[in-house]
């Protein structure tokens, strides 16, 4: 089996974040979204991936490289346009070749990875497996109605949802998704939509096998799904500490110091991590907080945000449920006349006291 991982797209939800960086590399507990994906379909025992980029092919290629770090062999194809799931199937099929592969959307994570569904597809060999979760805005997603344990309709977003049963994003195929691929027209948004294919397969007759996954995963297109992916990450960690820590300061819990990372007068409680050369100085870093490395946090209180790369936060009394972007200054400022003086980039959110 191959796997195709799908790391395109637009991420409209995620800007300005996504105006100049891949939503697939944003970290969570400090750990590239994609990276996960990338090792839960190596402990499936498959090392022949292919990855989908569009837009911000550079940047992903520049992160994953050949795949050598993990063990596997990493095949890019070029989406010249983001015109849907079922688009990125379709200009994949030179690399799928005449295997069955498992197609992995990049901005996804599961629990308890890939690799039971993998045996599953390949004991019962349906033309295609499909994940399901029961969600409670099912109108937010691809949604499956069953019909005495078989799937019978899909619909993508629908108004009116016939059930909570939300498709994931990881899918098994074997080769009559391209004969679907080629059979369905664009939708309304002018995108290829894979629920379109997987409903030719039904209406065609294929076996299209559901499975209802139990433990969580998360869509992290979104801020508040982000930020709840990296709460839930951090909480499997243990405490370590490869950095310096003063003895002004207090570590509570599950928290994670990296390498170069120092941490003078303040105070951490986890589950939160600080990433390597990150400096923490007079301030309090709170649950669920993942500040990535070189950034510096100082005079500042922080809980359940995540920071990128090299950013600054000085002097500010309390950020919440943030995503910081690479390099950004936030800072509190003693000059008159008092105002907020701010540059940000385009579709950003400020929410100021
Ligand atoms: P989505 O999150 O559905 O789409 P998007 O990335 O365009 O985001 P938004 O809705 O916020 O604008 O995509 C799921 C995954 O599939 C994601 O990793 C991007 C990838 N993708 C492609 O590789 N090619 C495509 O044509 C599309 C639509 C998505």
């Amino acid at each position: 089996m191959k796997a195709l991982i799908l790391s395109g797209g637009k991420g409209t939800r995620l800007r300005p974040i996504t105006h100049t960086n891949a939503k697939q590399l944003i970290p969570i507990a400090n750990k590239p979204i994609l990276f996960y994906g990338i090792e839960a379909i190596k402990e499936a025992g498959i090392v022949d991936i292919g990855i989908v980029i569009g837009e911000t092919k550079n940047e992903i290629r520049q992160a994953v490289g050949d795949g050598s770090k993990w063990g596997v062999k990493i095949t890019y194809i070029v989406q010249d346009e983001p015109l849907g799931l079922a688009h990125a199937v379709k200009i994949s099929r030179k690399f799928i070749d005449q295997d069955s592969f498992v197609m992995y959307l990049g901005d996804n994570l599961i629990k308890d990875g890939i690799k039971s569904l993998v045996e599953e597809f390949e004991a019962k060999k349906p033309n295609a497996q499909i994940l399901l979760a029961h969600v409670p805005h099912p109108e937010q997603f691809g949604v499956a109605e069953l019909l005495e344990g078989r799937v019978v309709r899909l619909e993508e977003k629908p108004k009116h949802p016939r059930s909570d049963l939300a498709l994931c994003g990881v899918y098994m195929f074997d080769q009559s998704i391209f004969e679907a691929v080629d059979n369905i027209k664009p939708s309304l948004r002018n995108e290829l939509e894979i629920t379109d294919a997987i409903q030719y397969l039904i209406d065609t007759k294929m076996k299209v096998h559901p499975h209802i996954i139990t433990g969580w995963w998360k869509d992290t297109g979104k801020l508040e799904d982000m930020l709840e992916a990296n709460s839930i990450i951090l909480d499997t960690f243990t405490f370590k500490n490869d950095g310096r820590v003063d003895d002004k300061s207090k570590i509570e819990g599950k928290v994670v110091i990296e390498k170069g990372a120092v941490i003078e007068n303040s105070v951490v409680r986890g589950p939160a991590i600080i990433g390597e050369n990150a400096k923490v100085i007079n301030s309090y870093v709170g649950p669920y907080s993942a500040i990535y490395f070189g950034a510096c946090i100082e005079s500042s209180e922080i809980e359940h945000s995540i920071v990128l790369e090299n950013s600054h936060i000085i002097d500010i009394k309390r950020i919440e449920d943030s995503l910081i972007g690479q390099n950004v200054e936030v800072k509190k400022s003693h000059s008159r006349p008092q105002a907020y003086r701010i540059m940000v980039g385009d579709s950003s959110k400020i929410e100021v006291l």
